[in-house]
């Protein structure tokens, strides 16, 4: 079986981001057919994921997403991988004084009863706020981690320098950021410090919201509710179209290895960064494992160089980036 070290935890080196069944994407599935999927996917060998206290939030309410996650990986909760994520906001410190600390185990503690689970294997805290000194959010995980409630953390959007003054302070153990074929700022920003200090790096909309596997047209009807893509800039109308040169070099890739687009889009990125493992979101169990079987989709050094040429020569049209800071 493959494995990839994100910091000191050992995954597939592909996980499945489970947000979609409760957020994001339109109406979630049924539970029970999420479930399956989560399940399914752990028997082809997905040991990773990924969710978020947040997820639910519109549909349905917030820990709606940890609950299906965690009911899912029950019976296997031990073998596999978990991350969630918290949000942190000002206004829930007391008067007294800021008590990071004791804000974020109020988080913790009610996303161990959501997963069902007595510990978490990689918390990140999922944006980072201004207000908020990234440094004590970093002491109070280290106090998490000595207690035994996580096993690592992480941070997600991150910009460079605020991964830098966090792992100073408790080493993190991964980065959640926006990152794929189309979304390339983490190239300059966090992967060479993350390659030089043990951090793993967990791209999130690895296929771009679906845009690279090329199943994405112009007519495509979003849903009304709960749907990024009505505001990913990758999914816009005139995006589509003008992107379409990109959807031709996978198209090409994906003919000569016999893969899919969205197979090539994650190989590129497994080939690329030996600490990247990304996390592709689907609603749909065969695109599932078809994602996860891009784990045997092997790049030649040759193919890989002759993909990052042919990738530079394309002209890309919308741009989301990280947005480091809310508030
Ligand atoms: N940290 C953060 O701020 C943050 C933000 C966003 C997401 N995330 C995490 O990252 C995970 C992945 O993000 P994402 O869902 O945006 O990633 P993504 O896989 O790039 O995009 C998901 C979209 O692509 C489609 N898709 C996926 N695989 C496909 C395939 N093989 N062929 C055709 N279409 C395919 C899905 O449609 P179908 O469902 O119809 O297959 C869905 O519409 C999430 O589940 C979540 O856990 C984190």
């Amino acid at each position: 079986m493959k494995i990839r070290k994100i910091g000191n935890l050992e995954v597939s080196p592909i996980g499945m981001g489970c947000m979609a069944f409760s957020h994001g994407y339109g109406a979630a599935p049924a539970e029970d057919y999420s479930i399956d999927a989560i399940r399914v996917a752990h028997d082809f060998g997905c040991t990773f994921y990924d969710t978020a206290e947040i997820y639910g939030t519109e549909q349905f309410y917030p820990g709606h997403n940890e609950q299906v996650t965690g009911k899912a990986i029950k019976p296997f909760r031990k073998d596999v991988v978990l991350a969630t994520k918290l949000f942190l906001a000002p206004e829930e410190f007391g008067d007294n004084g800021v008590d990071i600390y004791g804000a974020i185990k109020k988080h913790v503690e009610k996303s161990l009863v959501n997963l069902q689970t007595d510990f978490i294997d990689l918390y990140y805290l999922h944006r980072i706020h201004r207000q908020i000194p990234v440094e004590e959010v970093a002491s109070a995980m280290g106090k998490l981690i000595d207690e035994g409630i996580i096993r690592g953390w992480g941070l997600s959007q991150v910009g460079g320098d605020t991964l830098r003054r966090a792992h100073e302070v408790t080493l993190v153990t991964a980065v959640q950021n926006l990152n794929n074929m189309m979304e390339r700022d983490c190239e300059e920003d966090i992967f060479p410090y993350a390659l030089a200090n043990n951090i793993g790096v967990v791209p999130f909309s690895p296929i771009a919201s679906g845009y690279l596997s090329g199943k994405i047209t112009a007519d495509l009807k979003y849903e009304k509710v709960d749907d990024v893509r009505r505001w990913v800039p990758q999914t816009q109308k005139e995006n589509i179209i003008a992107n379409m040169p990109i959807l031709d070099v996978l198209a090409e890739f994906s003919t000569r290895k016999n893969a899919t687009n969205a197979q090539i889009a994650l190989a590129w990125m497994l080939h690329k960064y030996p600490n990247c493992v990304p996390i592709p979101g689907s609603k749909n169990r065969e695109r599932i494992l078809e994602n996860l079987a891009a784990w045997d989709v092997e790049l030649t050094d040759e193919e890989f160089d002759a993909l990052e040429v042919a990738l530079a020569s394309v002209p890309l049209h919308g741009h989301r980036g990280h947005v480091e800071f809310v508030g």
